[in-house]
C-alpha cells in the first residue's frame, strides 16, 4: 500500500489509485471537484481541470515537488506524496480560474435551467465563481435539439465534459452522437441530429453535470427542491438494469424517475429506458423508503423530517393555528 497525505490527512490506497480518488477514500470538504471524472466510465477525466490540486512532495524517494498543478483524476499517488488541496491559496486560484473559464460560454439561467439545484458547475460557481467576466465577446449559443422524443440537449450549456459521449460508448449498443470539430467550434451532436435510440440512451441525463442534457418527460415540470425524493426498486426484465432508482415524487404523482446517486453526484448503477420513461405509477415500484438528502443539498428544503422531529413539527403547526385564531381575532377588533 502507498501512504499519501492530502491537506494533511494521511490514508493508506492500492498503488495505481487516482490523487482523487485517494481524497474520495478520506472524504469531506478535502475531496477536489470533478465535473468530468466519472468513477463508473472508462476513460473519463482530464477535460475540464477542476480538480486541480498542488503536489507538494512527489514520492518518498523523489521529494521535488510537481513543477504546475496536475489533474487529481489523471495523476496517481506514490508513496509518500503530499498533496494540498484546500490548503493551498495557488489551487483555489487556479480553480476560480477554471470556473472563470468554464462560465465563458455557460449561460447563467440556472432560474429556467431544470439542473438547478443539483448542477455541480452551480454549486462551483457558487463556491469559487467571480463576480464579474473578463470575457469581451458573444457567448457562443445553439438551438436546442430533440434527440428523440425523450431526450433535449442545450448545447449552449454543455461544458464538453465527454461524459455522455463515454455513457452511450460504453453502456449502449450504438452511439450516434459525439463531439464534433476542435477548439471553440467543438459541439455535441448527433450526425445529421439522429435520434439516439437505444434502451439505455437515457442515462446522459443523469452523467452530464450541468443541464445541457435534460429529461424532456420532466422539463418545466418543477423545481427539483419542491419534489420529494423516494427509493424505490423493481424486477426490470432487461439484465443490464439493475431496477434500483430514486423516484421524484411531487404529491401522488412520480414527475421524473433517475439512477440513484452517489455522495459524488455519481450513479450508483445505470438504469434502462423503460424504468426511466415509462414507469410513472407507484404501483411500478417497491418503494423502500425517503431518500436521504445531505442538509447542504438545497433538495433538502421543505423536508423537514431531517431538520426537526416529527413532534416538533407539529407543535409548530399548532401554534400557526392559535396564532392564526389571534391574528383573526384582532383584525376583526
Ligand atoms: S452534454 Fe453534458 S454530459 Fe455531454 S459533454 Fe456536454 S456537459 Fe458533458
Ligand atoms: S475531473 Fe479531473 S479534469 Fe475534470
Amino acid at each position: 500500500m502507498f501512504k499519501v497525505s492530502i491537506d494533511g490527512i494521511s490514508v493508506e490506497v492500492e498503488p495505481g489509485t487516482s490523487i482523487l480518488n485517494a481524497a474520495r477514500q478520506i472524504g469531506g470538504d478535502i475531496v477536489p471537484p470533478a465535473m468530468c471524472y466519472y468513477s463508473k466510465l472508462e476513460g473519463s477525466g482530464g477535460k475540464c481541470r477542476t480538480c486541480l490540486v498542488k503536489v507538494s512532495k512527489g514520492s518518498e524517494k523523489d521529494p521535488r515537488p510537481m513543477p504546475k498543478l496536475v489533474a487529481s483524476c489523471r495523476t496517481t499517488v506514490m508513496d509518500g506524496m503530499e498533496v494540498q488541496n484546500i490548503t493551498s491559496p495557488e489551487v483555489i486560484e487556479a480553480r476560480k480560474g477554471v470556473v472563470e473559464m468554464l462560465l465563458l460560454n455557460h449561460p447563467l439561467d440556472c432560474p429556467v435551467c431544470d439542473q438547478a439545484g443539483e448542477c455541480h458547475l452551480q454549486d462551483l460557481g457558487f463556491e469559487h465563481g467571480a463576480a464579474k467576466t473578463r470575457y469581451e465577446f458573444d457567448r457562443r449559443t445553439f438551438e436546442r435539439i430533440d434527440i428523440g422524443d425523450k431526450i433535449q440537449l442545450h448545447m449552449t450549456r454543455c461544458i464538453l465534459c465527454y461524459r455522455c459521449v463515454y455513457t452511450a460508448d460504453q453502456i449502449t449498443n450504438q452511439r450516434v452522437h459525439g463531439v464534433l470539430n476542435r477548439g471553440d467550434h467543438s459541439e455535441i451532436s448527433t450526425y445529421i441530429q439522429k435520434a439516439v435510440d437505444n434502451d439505455f440512451s437515457g442515462n446522459v441525463i443523469d452523467v452530464c453535470p450541468v443541464g445541457a442534457l435534460t429529461d424532456r418527460t420532466f422539463r418545466f415540470k418543477n423545481r427539483v427542491w419542491f419534489t420529494k425524493p423516494v427509493e424505490a426498486h423493481r424486477d426490470c426484465e432487461h439484465e443490464k438494469c439493475s431496477g434500483k432508482v430514486t423516484l421524484w415524487y411531487k404529491g401522488e404523482d412520480v414527475l421524473r424517475v433517475t439512477a440513484r446517486k452517489d455522495q459524488y453526484g455519481e450513479v450508483e448503477e445505470f438504469i434502462c429506458n423503460t424504468c426511466r420513461f415509462d414507469k410513472k405509477k407507484t404501483s411500478d415500484w417497491v418503494i423502500e423508503g425517503p431518500r436521504k438528502v445531505s442538509n447542504q443539498s438545497v433538495i433538502s428544503s421543505n423536508h423537514y423530517d431531517t431538520l426537526m422531529p416529527l413532534p416538533v413539527v407539529k407543535k409548530n403547526l399548532v401554534l400557526q393555528e392559535a396564532n392564526k385564531e389571534q391574528f383573526e381575532r384582532e383584525t376583526r377588533l
